[in-house]
């Protein structure tokens, strides 16, 4: 059998294509990144993003950034009082969740031929891109992304998503990485993030998990060094995680997911869902300009 990558998705939850982007497309994409970081202090609102509190799930700015460039900004930036005891340019965790939608770099390399033909070779019928982060991991303040599986946001069935993580600097086990469980995608969907059907008004998380989170002994995880430009290719069900960013270099990384719309389910339960706004476009079809 041919060792095609849809194969080597299946076979490990994961695929790593070296030099997807040229490092001066990766400059382009850095710089509007860095961009949009100056303009996210210009933004009254200030909404810190933790894969290990419960924050974001309290807010309902995390649900609203489905149609829009949201902010997230890294629990570590402020200091007890509430003050930014870093410096601006280095307080966001992310920025999502349209950008391949609504910002017009973004969504030329989303959109992109070079992407069209990987979700061809992957056997995508109808694939659409549901949502884009851009992510700093800023140096020092870079946070943890606990380990999880994709589909616990997004879940789809029978096909799970497909994410698409390209670091636009070289990501090093220094400066927060990668880290899968090859070959966890074999073992179903652990736990699901759902909006809350509680309609209670007292009931304050609008989502919540169904089920505690699994533990994973750390010794089965497999590092991701990567150079900058690199397209790695996560399977939906593969366990994966990143470990804070204790180097004072940084690791941004765009990233968005894609899901198969023909013959396969969206659940009404994901918290990200489509809107008159965030329209669940055929990849195949969209036009890279906006
Ligand atoms: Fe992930």
């Amino acid at each position: 059998m041919r060792d095609t990558i849809r194969n080597q998705l299946d076979q490990d939850g994961y695929v790593v294509l070296e030099d997807f982007l040229r490092p001066a497309e990766c400059d382009e994409l850095l710089a509007a990144g860095v961009e949009l970081a100056m303009q996210a202090h210009e933004n009254d609102q200030k909404c810190v993003f933790s894969t290990t509190g419960k924050q974001q799930l309290q807010d309902k700015y995390f649900i609203e950034s489905n149609d829009k460039i949201s902010y997230f900004f890294e629990a570590d930036a402020f200091g007890p009082d509430g003050a930014l005891q870093v410096d601006p340019s280095v307080s966001l965790n992310k920025v999502g969740h349209a950008l391949h939608l609504l910002h017009p770099i973004f969504r030329c390399y989303t959109y992109s031929d070079r992407v069209k033909a990987v979700c061809r070779e992957l056997g995508f019928k109808e694939p659409s891109v549901v949502q884009s982060m851009y992510i700093y991991k800023n140096p020092g303040v870079g946070g943890e992304v606990v380990a999880h599986q994709d589909a616990t946001y997004l879940y789809t069935e029978p096909l799970p998503p497909v994410g698409f993580w390209i670091p636009l600097e070289d990501a090093t086990i220094q400066n927060g990485c990668l880290w899968m469980l090859r070959g966890s995608h074999k073992s179903g969907v652990h736990r699901r993030l759902i909006r809350n059907p509680d309609k209670d008004k007292e009931s304050k998380q609008a989502l919540i998990y169904d089920t505690p989170s699994p533990i994973y002994p750390s010794s089965s995880f497999t590092p991701i060094p990567v150079s900058r430009g690199t397209l790695v290719l996560i399977h939906g069900n593969v366990v994966h995680k990143s470990a804070p960013n204790k180097s004072e270099k940084s690791r941004h990384a765009y990233t968005f997911h894609v899901i198969e719309k023909k013959d396969n389910a969206y659940s009404p339960d994901n918290w990200l869902q489509e809107g008159e706004n965030a329209p669940f476009l055929d990849l195949y079809t969209t036009p890279q300009m906006i």
